[in-house]
């Protein structure tokens, strides 16, 4: 496993790590102590690796869909962890992307006011964005994101093999999301992005090198401000279209895509400020 960076957190500061092979990376953590939280569709796709885990940790899986991301989803999964053993110096193992993220999140920063919490993000989107950055999101109703707070995970363990099964429809939604980073940055790495972009749908294990740049440029605007009120909101680019697509549509278009649909909504706007106000 090898170090990328640390996150500079008001909570603590908390490790960025590629990790060869997350069920191998999993048994340095104690098996009495640790609960793993998984998305369930990976237990399929991953079964080999998991049977390893399977027999010797606390696993719980998630269906990793919108509306399982409630306060009422939570309360159930802290009950279901009491009835398992849990403790306050246990660690909860969240594998999975940005939903069982933040409903990993928002549960171990309320169960007994908080434990420590493990990320192995499995989506683009998840390891070059949603990973760091400390916040949990919980949908209320039809309102996304309504309710949370800032977390972080104590550690981040990244394993670029997961990327093999992403649908491409989620390489493209996480693609969209390092782009909107590049933008706001004024990244040197648009251009080589755009032009290995079929490339990376085909192959996402050539990512590496785009997560890293997209995890640098977040890494510090959250280091400045963590909690969102004032650089991190450049980072809102593209966001307030993109909520509103994924809402019309029920989130039948994922996220990443969304921005960027988003983002040239924003442009649009911006360059044509006289159709919205015909005094200017
Ligand atoms: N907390 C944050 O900072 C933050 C930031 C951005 C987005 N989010 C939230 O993240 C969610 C979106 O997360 P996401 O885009 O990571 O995806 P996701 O968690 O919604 O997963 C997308 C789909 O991919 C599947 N999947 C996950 N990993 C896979 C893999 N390796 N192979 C095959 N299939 C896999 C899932 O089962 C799901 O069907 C939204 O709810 C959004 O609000 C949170």
């Amino acid at each position: 496993m090898s170090e990328i960076f640390t996150i500079k957190s008001i909570f603590r500061n908390y490790r960025v790590a590629l990790a060869d092979s997350f069920e191998k990376s999993i048994l340095q953590y104690g098996k009495e102590n640790s609960f793993i939280l998984v998305d369930q569709k990976l237990l399929a796709l991953f079964e080999k690796q998991f049977a390893s885990i399977l027999s010797k940790y606390h696993l719980i899986s998630i269906e990793a869909i919108e509306t399982n991301k409630t306060i009422d989803y939570c309360q159930k999964l802290i009950k279901r962890l009491i009835e398992s053993g849990i403790r306050k110096d246990s660690k909860v193992i969240a594998v999975g992307g940005g939903i069982v993220q933040d409903i990993t999140a928002f549960t171990s920063s309320i169960l007994f006011r908080g434990i420590d919490w493990v990320f192995y993000p499995t989506t683009l989107l998840a390891q070059a964005d949603s990973c760091i950055g400390s916040k949990t999101s919980i949908n209320v109703g039809a309102y996304k994101n309504l309710v949370g707070n800032f977390y972080p995970p104590v550690e981040i363990n990244i394993d670029l093999s997961f990327l093999e099964t992403l649908p491409v429809g989620e390489i493209k939604s996480g693609i969209g999301e390092i782009l909107h980073f590049y933008l706001v940055a004024g990244s040197e790495f648009v251009e080589s992005l755009v032009n290995e972009y079929d490339d990376l749908i085909s192959k996402p294990s050539l990512m590496k090198k785009y997560i890293m740049e997209s995890l640098r440029i977040k890494k510090r605007v959250i280091e400045i401000d963590e909690f969102d009120k004032n650089e991190r909101n450049l980072f809102n680019y593209g966001h307030t279209f993109g909520h509103a697509i994924e809402a019309v549509t029920a989130y039948g278009i994922p996220h990443g895509q969304a921005v960027t649909m988003g983002m040239d909504m924003a442009n649009f706007i911006s360059m044509n400020l006289d159709y919205l106000n015909p005094s200017l």
